[in-house]
């Protein structure tokens, strides 16, 4: 699946591409389904990362689960026919919305066997992102009172998980018909964005979790008001908030944008989590790779639940 230039899903063509080739400690591997994200659609919209993109028709695609064709050297613990997943970063890895691609052996690991690759390709980058986020940045904890907006999106609802596993207070916000699941992946309040205005029944948050910025309503901005004195907001989709230093220091709290990086040694931890069933991954679309664009649309519509999947072949 390829594009020429950017522009809206149907610029998303099915073609044929050279196989990408394998070099140094990188693996080959045939991928069974790939994650859907932000910035795939982002980066189609000349957004994202398509400023970086040096050569087209470029193939999308960061997240995947597949199959070990080739690995770096005889010994290598991922043989061939070994079942991985893990995330690449276009465009300076090649994509995942592609038969094969060649990703470095650091980004890459096992694939829990309790997860079929359909599930299992819809983990990586949100989850590493969720963890990078509440794990790492906000080091969630015991009784931290931690609001997490977008709960039940892709990075949301992973967040959600990871604050509740590690203790924190957890309120998210969602729509009225995600409530309940909220709370059900370990949310202690929740919050409906559609008929209240989280500003008005919250205060004394310790850590934002802001998967919405200011792209919508001034999310990021009203956020800055339920914080305690030197809180935390942590801010997803970077660039989306120019003034967030200056507003943050005039509210006496801290903020800081986030970025995902791929990183094989965190998704085993997670990997781990899920396996232990502490953590699971919810899948909301299945789509077949040549439904890319209609994959774009739906994700593009702001409301979908956990992830979106594209089914690339029979694993
Ligand atoms: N910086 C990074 O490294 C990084 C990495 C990954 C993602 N991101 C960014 O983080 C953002 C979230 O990513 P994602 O993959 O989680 O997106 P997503 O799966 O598309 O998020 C969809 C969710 O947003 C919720 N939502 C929509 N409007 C809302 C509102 N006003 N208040 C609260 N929730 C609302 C929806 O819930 P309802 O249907 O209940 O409204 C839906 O479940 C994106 O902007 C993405 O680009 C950044």
């Amino acid at each position: 699946m390829t594009f020429m230039d950017a522009g809206g899903p149907e610029v998303l063509r099915l073609d044929s591409v050279p196989m990408p080739v394998r070099t140094n400690a990188e693996l080959l591997v045939k991928v069974v389904a790939a994650g859907v994200n932000p910035i795939d659609a982002k980066t189609r919209a000349g957004r994202g990362a398509f400023g970086a993109i040096a050569t087209f028709p470029a193939v999308l695609g960061n997240d995947f689960s597949g199959i070990v064709v080739e690995s770096p050297y005889e010994a290598h613990a991922l043989q061939p026919g070994t079942e991985v997943y893990g995330m690449g970063m276009v465009p300076r890895m090649s994509g995942a919305y592609a038969e094969y691609l060649t990703v470095t052996e650091l980004s890459v690991v096992r694939k829990p066997p309790t997860l079929s690759h359909v599930e299992a390709a819809g983990v990586p980058l949100a989850a590493l992102t969720a963890w990078g986020m509440v794990v790492d940045t906000a080091k969630a904890h015991e009784g931290q009172r931690m609001l997490i907006h977008a709960g039940a999106g892709g990075v949301g609802h992973f967040a959600v998980q990871f604050a509740a596993y590690f203790g924190a207070h957890v309120i998210a916000t969602g729509s009225t018909r995600n409530l309940r699941w909220l709370k059900e992946l370990g949310a202690s309040e929740v919050i409906d964005h559609s008929t209240e205005r989280f500003e008005e029944v919250l205060d004394e948050v310790d850590v934002v979790i802001d998967l919405i910025g200011n792209v919508l309503d001034d999310t990021a901005s009203r956020s800055l008001t339920v914080l305690r004195p030197g809180g935390l907001i942590v801010n997803g989709p970077t660039g989306s908030w120019p003034s967030m230093r200056t507003e943050a220091e005039a509210a006496g709290v801290r903020a800081t944008g986030y970025r995902v990086a791929p990183d094989g040694s965190t998704l085993a931890v997670i990997s781990r989590l899920i396996e232990s069933r502490d953590v699971r991954v919810f899948v909301d679309g299945v789509y077949d790779l040549a439904d890319a664009a209609e994959a774009h649309r739906a994700l593009e519509g702001g409301h979908t639940r956990g992830k979106l999947v594209l089914k690339v072949c029979e694993g």
